[in-house]
């Protein structure tokens, strides 16, 4: 098969080479899928420059977040059989023909989504809806601020909290985002480069704040001057590069709680609350109120993943960005 293959860290996705590999010889107890789809992922062009916390072994075939066929069932598990569309998160490498898998971290493919919608579910979908859900405790009818509302997270943020019936201001970047914010549910746009941002959103909360914040960006001293009383500002990451430093007295003038969300450590340390997180995902995916989108063009062939990792670190694209690893359906 053909694979994107890491052999020794490099300087950026310009260097990616794609290779003819073994197929991947999955263990009993793994699937063996075919990859239709890839989400390329800012933390792909981390990985393979040997500056993420996960530091594979070389050889490596980079890329995590996949969409594709099971074509092998794993022994023991009723559950997803050859045929089954799947999706899910890999360590043996995405950017593939094939990956192998274990069985806990694929999911069935809603009926309502395609291949490449599929492809960027599994990590940015559940970690919104856990941080306005679990951590924030969102209400009906509250205002949410989502920062970098255009991208992964914001997208699936902004979706999330109107079906939980919340007023929703998305923050980008740049003002060619709005359109694509409004077109995902936003009720408003504010663009965090313009001066003025924060009192932008006081105003259209007529003076009183927002109660929620979600922050995949790192604007959490920012953000508490648009806070209501009694908001909550969840820190989803740091897309921006740095990591803040808060002064502790402008929580306490509000009362403002400032949490966390680690989606991917849930499955450690809160298993119960995986499957609780995807029924309710699932039932919004049938419903029709969340839809994963899908950045154009999607980038067809392996050779096209440095474009797309290209595209991701010039800050230019919107939604998931989605590589297709075959650009005809591969033989076994
Ligand atoms: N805590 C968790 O469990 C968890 C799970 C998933 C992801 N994350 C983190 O959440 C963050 C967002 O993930 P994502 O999948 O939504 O990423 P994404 O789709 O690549 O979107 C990131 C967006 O951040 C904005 N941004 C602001 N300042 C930036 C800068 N200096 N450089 C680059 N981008 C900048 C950009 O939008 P604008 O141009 O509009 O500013 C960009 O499109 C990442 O840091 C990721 O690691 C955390």
């Amino acid at each position: 098969m053909r694979a994107i293959v890491v052999k020794s860290w490099l300087k950026g996705p310009d260097d990616l080479e794609v290779k003819d590999v073994p197929m991947p010889a999955p263990k009993d107890d793994e699937l063996l899928v075919r990859v239709d789809s890839v989400g390329a992922n800012f933390f792909d062009i981390l990985t393979i420059q040997g500056k993420y916390q996960i530091k594979p072994p070389f050889p490596f075939i980079p890329g995590a977040e996949f969409s594709g066929t099971v074509v092998r069932a794993a022994v023991g598990d009723g559950r997803l059989k050859p045929g089954d569309r799947v999706f899910g998160s890999t360590d043996s490498g995405a950017y593939a023909e094939y990956t192998s898998v274990p069985p806990q971290q694929c999911l069935p493919i809603p009926s309502t989504l395609s291949f490449e919608q599929a492809a960027g579910l599994y990590i940015t979908y559940p970690t919104s809806y856990a941080a306005l859900v679990l951590r924030a405790a969102l209400r009906s009818g509250e205002w949410v601020l989502v920062h970098a509302a255009a991208g992964g997270v914001g997208v699936a943020a902004l979706q999330i909290a109107k079906a939980l019936g919340a007023k929703v201001i998305a923050a980008v970047g740049s003002d060619d985002k709005f359109g694509i914010c409004s077109a995902q549910g936003a009720d408003h746009c504010v663009n965090y480069r313009d001066s003025a941002w924060t009192s932008k959103v006081l105003s259209l909360t007529g003076g009183r704040g927002v109660d929620i914040v979600i922050d995949p960006v790192g604007l959490v001293e920012k953000s508490l001057t648009c806070a209501a009383w009694n908001a909550r500002i969840v820190v989803v990451g740091f897309a921006a590069g740095t990591i803040e430093k808060i002064a502790a007295n402008r929580i306490l003038l509000k009362n403002v709680a400032v949490t966390g969300v680690h989606w991917g450590a849930y499955a450690k340390n809160e298993p119960e609350r995986v499957p609780e997180v995807w029924a309710a995902l699932f039932k919004m995916a049938e419903r029709g109120q969340i839809a994963p989108v899908v950045y154009d063009p999607v980038f067809s062939g392996l050779d096209r993943a440095k474009d797309a990792l290209r595209a991701i670190a010039s800050r230019a694209t919107h939604g998931k960005v989605v590589v297709k690893p075959a650009e005809t359906q591969p033989k076994l």
